[in-house]
């Protein structure tokens, strides 16, 4: 017997979610290695496999295209560790890209690399002049930029960031290292919820969440140890880290199908599904 539809909630009928199409940038892993420490993920004193990293981002390409995204791939370069860390390359919006300014000079010459891309494909490149790590800490929701600080970006790159697009800058800020970039603390459901960690931002940031997203999910330790907020969707799927069994049911709860890759290779980067995406806003 069919259940009768009227009984279940609308937010959680999956028939209602629909998807947004999407268009990303990736960067193959040919030369992922962890040789240096930036965050407390990454332990060059461990062995890492490129093979590994290049067949688990392999999942996470022909995942976005069997989901039919337009999936561009930028050449990655040799001494770039981290370059498969896409998000970080910039942020992207009404057909203009903010270029990034990185924290750290082992990945510096990202920046100018991603910028002669995004150029090269035709957007409106604006050079920075603060530090900022891209779509890392920059994430769209609805018409707002959910913007974090505390760790990499500055706060003064929100400025530059509403300058740019004219759009409202919600400023966020980080206390736990462990979830350092944005993108490891929330994730976009589609353009009217997330799902976040609360311990991950301080008490005004933690406030304004709440305020914003009455619905949201909120993740548990559990999930939030194998990044499972780093997780990327169009509104009705939504890729996310395969370990991240809570967060899967209570996405699957909401109606959202979900899709669990195994990227373990590269959480040892400090990074999973959504680090390894930057999305191309026309
Ligand atoms: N090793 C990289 C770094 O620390 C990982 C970047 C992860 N990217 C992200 N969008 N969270 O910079």
């Amino acid at each position: 017997m069919q259940p009768d539809l009227a009984t279940i909630p609308t937010s959680e009928r999956q028939a209602d979610r629909t998807a947004v199409h999407k268009t990303v940038l990736m960067c193959r892993p040919d030369y992922f290695t962890v040789s240096y420490r930036i965050n407390p993920w990454m332990h060059p004193e461990h062995p890492t496999s490129t093979p590994t990293a290049v067949a688990q981002w392999q999942t996470l390409h022909d995942a976005y295209t069997r989901l039919g995204y337009d999936v561009h791939l930028i050449d990655p370069i040799d001494g770039l560790n981290d370059m498969v860390y896409s998000a970080n390359g910039g942020f992207t919006l009404d057909g203009k890209a903010y270029g990034a300014l990185f924290t750290y000079e082992q990945r510096a010459a990202e920046g100018p690399a991603y910028m002669a891309w995004l150029e090269e494909a035709g957007f409106d490149v604006h050079v920075p002049e603060h530090v900022n790590e891209g779509e890392g800490d920059f994430l769209v929701s609805g018409d707002a930029i959910l913007a974090g600080h505390g760790f990499r970006t500055t706060l003064e790159s929100h400025d530059e960031l509403r300058s740019i697009f004219g759009r409202e800058v919600v400023s966020l800020r980080l206390v736990d290292p462990a979830f350092y970039h944005l993108d490891t603390a929330i994730a976009i459901l589609d353009d009217e919820n997330v799902a976040y960690l609360p311990k991950a931002f301080d008490d005004a940031s933690r406030a304004e969440l709440e305020r914003r997203y009455p619905d949201a999910v909120l993740v548990g330790e559990e999930d939030a140890a194998v990044l499972g907020l780093n997780s990327f969707g169009d509104g009705r799927s939504m890729v996310i880290a395969a370990r991240a069994k809570g967060f899967e049911r209570d996405l699957q709860a909401r109606g959202y199908e979900t899709i669990g890759l195994d990227l373990s290779e590269l959480l040892l980067g400090g990074g999973g599904v959504k680090c390894c995406t930057l999305e191309l806003r026309r």
